[in-house]
């Protein structure tokens, strides 16, 4: 029996992970989105349910598949969407991971018709997004919420700030400079930085891997 319990660490846990893009429509027709493959947040779920979690996995528009009884997909399009499905479930939830690719703005106005290419330029009026993670953050209360930043430049300082103001128990740091990381990859080079600002730096490896390596993390914290 200890040897099961010890198998799957994250039995009777609930895991929230956020994953893929947000579309945002400009039209009935268009959509403002991003190249997010969804890889790493469906990489997490998989290995989050082979430790034996009940995992809600909340995706924007993607092409990966689900193959595993314990993964609740629910497919939302927007940002809005994804805001208003998150918040449904954070209550219920032990762990929520946050890897998804929200978009930041969206269009102020979605036009009824398509838009005609009637003017020589277009202007499109956009407004900021809920942040759904610092929303969660300013909530919570046990549920131990890991959120992820994509970073160009100053990469530590910026994922310690995001840490810190949006009241994280960690944050998985991923470079765009690495080559071989990021949104369409397979790989990932990632940072985790915990609580008390711990670094935690990881070669190059599959998003399968990086997935299992932040569960271990995670792991690690709550048992602490
Ligand atoms: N995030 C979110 N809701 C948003 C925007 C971002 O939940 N509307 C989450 C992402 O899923 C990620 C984290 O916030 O876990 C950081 O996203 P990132 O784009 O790196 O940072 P932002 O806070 O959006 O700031 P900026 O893009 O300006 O760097
Ligand atoms: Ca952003």
């Amino acid at each position: 029996e200890n040897d099961i319990l010890e198998k799957l660490p994250l039995k009777g846990k609930k895991v929230l992970i956020t994953a893929g893009p947000t579309y945002e429509a400009i039209d009935p027709v268009r959509f403002i989105g991003n190249h997010s493959s969804g890889k790493m947040g469906f990489e997490i779920a998989k290995a989050s349910a082979n430790l034996g979690a009940e995992v809600i996995l909340i995706s924007g528009p993607t092409h990966q598949k689900v193959s595993h009884n314990l993964i609740n997909l629910i497919p939302v399009v927007s940002a809005n969407d994804m805001y208003n499905e998150v918040h449904k479930h954070f209550q219920n939830v032990d762990i929520a991971i946050l890897s998804a690719a929200v978009a930041d703005f969206t269009p102020k106005e979605v036009a009824s018709q398509k838009i005609k290419k009637k003017e020589a330029t277009l202007l499109l009026e956009l407004v900021k997004t809920k942040d759904i993670l610092a929303s969660l953050g300013a909530i919570k209360t046990n549920q131990f919420l890991v959120g992820f930043a994509l970073e160009t430049d100053n990469e530590l300082e910026n994922a310690k700030g995001k840490l810190k103001k949006k009241n994280l128990n960690l944050i998985v740091l991923n470079s765009l400079n690495d080559t071989g990381a990021g949104f369409k990859s397979d790989t990932n080079k990632v940072t985790f930085i915990d609580a008390d600002e711990t670094v935690t730096e990881y070669q190059l490896k599959s998003k399968a891997e990086v997935a299992t390596d932040l569960l271990n993390k995670i792991l690690e914290q709550i048992n602490a």
